[in-house]
């Protein structure tokens, strides 16, 4: 008897249309109610940091140069993917990306994980003429990143204005934000300890192996290496700390 009440219905789109309104309020408000009361949707994961001051200057190149238009930065929970690029990416691995580089268009491969794939000298050669260690490769050189000092007068200011989107710097990290640019691309540097205190896996080294001064290659590189490397995946269980 069912399908003749159903026929009213049927019968008669007013009718109809308010039935289907119902269906479409019930389901938005389960789906969208929580998020008023969740605080965040991110789920904390060991090892996510902010981005040091020279990894930051290498993201703003990054974005300045379009690298985006090619490579995306989301690695998807689909097994060729996984296979490719390793471990899919997870929310909080962006989380201190304003704006995210997830991306969708992917000319080149994925670089959520590229860091540690390469060499530093690789990725010199490679960006300045990507034909020289990539026959086949389509992508674009950047010759003029080793050529250019980075200029980075401004890099507290980019730390306080992320610090207003929500980045956790610190008052200390933003005071020594100039200073903490130059002590990344120098090993005998006074306050690396502090610095590797702030910024917990930095890679401190010349990036670009050029030691006359910093050019935005070194900051390029640095963000590539880093890209990736910090969620420790090995005490990563997706199931969450409180599922286990
Ligand atoms: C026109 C598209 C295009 C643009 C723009 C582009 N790339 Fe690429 N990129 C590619 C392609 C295609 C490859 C694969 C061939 C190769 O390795 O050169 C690649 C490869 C790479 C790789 C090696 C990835 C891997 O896992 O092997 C890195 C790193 C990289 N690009 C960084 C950059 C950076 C940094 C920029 C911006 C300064 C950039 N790309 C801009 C197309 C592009």
């Amino acid at each position: 008897m069912v399908w003749v009440k159903h026929q009213i219905l049927e019968k008669s789109s007013v009718l109809l249309l308010v039935a289907i309104l119902l269906v479409v309020v019930i389901g938005g408000i389960v789906e969208i109610a929580p998020l008023f009361w969740l605080s965040s949707t991110i789920e904390k994961v060991e090892g996510m940091r902010p981005y040091t001051p020279l990894e930051l200057a290498g993201r703003d190149i990054y974005i300045r140069e379009g690298c985006y238009v090619c490579h995306s930065q989301m690695i998807r929970s689909l097994r060729d993917e996984v296979e490719r690029y390793g471990h899919y990416s997870l929310a909080a691995e962006s989380m201190y990306d304003h704006p995210f580089q997830w991306g969708s268009k992917r000319t080149g491969p994925d670089l959520a994980r590229v860091g540690g794939k390469y060499s530093d000298e690789w990725h010199v050669r490679h960006l300045t003429d990507p034909r020289a260690v990539v026959p086949e490769s389509v992508m674009p050189g950047y010759p003029w990143l080793a050529r250019r000092e980075l200029d980075y007068k401004d890099i507290a200011d980019r730390l306080a204005t992320l610090r207003e989107e929500g980045v956790p710097y610190t008052d200390e990290e933003i005071a020594d934000a100039k200073a903490d640019l130059e002590r990344q691309v120098d090993p005998n540097a006074e306050g690396l300890k502090d610095f590797l205190a702030r910024y917990p896996k930095a890679q401190v080294r010349q990036f670009d192996g050029d030691p006359r001064y910093i050019s935005e290659l070194d900051a390029v590189i640095a963000y590539l290496q880093m890209l990736g490397t910090l969620v420790n995946f090995a005490t990563f269980d997706a199931a969450g700390p409180n599922l286990r």
